[in-house]
């Protein structure tokens, strides 16, 4: 799942006070900076990320659902049928959501999922991003399917294809971030097409799926080094201007920032959600399957005070079709690993 750059910053936008995921996650015997001991002499490395294994686990699971959405992804099957399989496989498979599944067609190129009572149809250039974790640790993956038979749409879907394999291919710990840009954008251009620059992949930590490292769509001049860490990357590409604008409310939210509420029911909402959540992204959907449609009115009384950040649907600016791919990446001193291959 990207991330919209605003205003040209390169980090994470934060307003008012925001959240520490750390204060409210449970499991935390162990900090959430990916622990990187050079000097650990031992051969194994499995030690020199936090929580190596279980991204390891939730990129295996994230790749089997891949495989189980390719399967099931028809044309003009609803994708409120889509999400709610999807999701359920991740949950079987021994994962959590990191986040509500994504379903964007054609110009909505990211942050669209299925209201409980959506109508839509798979159709056009759809995109699925699929997001898990094993105890906070995330597996972050996309791919791109035409339900429609358009050579044009295969072209795109190529074109962020082969970025993501380039990218990938040039990686080691030592690599500036902004040639994986430059990568992205050479890759996407050679097939007369445009990056998506103003969105981007990003580092992941523990419950947070984007913990402040960005990851470019092009050579945003970013000279410092990837070095050891999980990342996520994300090429979106188009044959419009290349750049995202805000569209409707997505009915995607995550938790920003503590507080309260008068409101006991609306308490109640925000005490599931920090507890299932944490500070990780859900959707209104998934409230309502827990509260019904008294739980929508608590979301807009936890939004309206401010707690919640509502994602808005990014659509590219001429309305032209999107595609993307991505993979989550394990880099170490020793490794290179595509946990969500
Ligand atoms: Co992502």
């Amino acid at each position: 799942m990207t991330e919209k750059q605003y205003s040209g910053s390169t980090g994470r936008e934060v307003k008012g006070k925001n959240i520490d995921a750390k204060k409210i996650n449970k499991p935390q015997s162990t900090p959430s900076k990916p622990q990187i001991s050079d000097n650990n002499l031992s051969s194994s490395t499995s030690s020199s990320i936090e929580g190596y294994n279980d991204y390891i686990k939730a990129g295996k699971i994230a790749s089997q659902v891949v495989q189980f959405a390719k399967s099931i992804i028809k044309k003009d099957l609803p994708l409120l049928e889509i999400a709610n399989n999807v999701e359920a496989k991740i949950i079987e498979l021994g994962g959590k959501l990191a986040f509500p599944v994504n379903l964007s067609i054609n110009e909505i190129a990211a942050h669209y999922t299925p209201t409980f009572n959506d109508t839509t149809k798979a159709h056009g250039l759809l995109k699925v991003d699929i997001g898990v974790h094993v105890n906070g640790h995330i597996a972050d993956t996309a791919f791109s399917i035409d339900l429609e038979n358009s050579d044009e749409n295969k072209k795109l879907i190529e074109s962020a294809e082969l970025a993501l394999k380039n990218a990938i291919s040039i990686l080691n710990t030592k690599t500036k971030i902004r040639d994986i840009g430059k990568e992205i954008e050479k890759a996407i251009k050679s097939k007369g097409f445009q990056p998506i620059i103003n969105l981007c992949g990003h580092s992941l930590e523990p419950y947070q799926l984007h913990s402040g490292v960005t990851i470019p769509n092009c050579d945003n001049h970013q000279e410092a080094e990837i070095s050891s860490s999980v990342f996520a990357i994300e090429p979106f590409s188009t044959a419009g201007f290349g750049c995202v604008r805000d569209g409707k409310p997505s009915g995607i939210y995550h938790l920003e920032k503590e507080g309260s509420v008068r409101d006991s029911f609306a308490r109640e909402v925000l005490a599931f959600i920090e507890e299932e959540y944490q500070t990780l992204p859900f959707s209104s959907r998934q409230i309502y399957k827990k509260f019904g449609s008294r739980g929508l009115l608590a979301l807009k009384r936890l939004e309206d005070a401010g707690l919640l950040h509502h994602y808005p649907q990014l659509i590219e600016k001429s309305g032209a079709k999107v595609a993307q791919a991505e993979h989550t990446i394990l880099l170490t001193e020793k490794e290179k690993i595509v946990t969500t291959a």
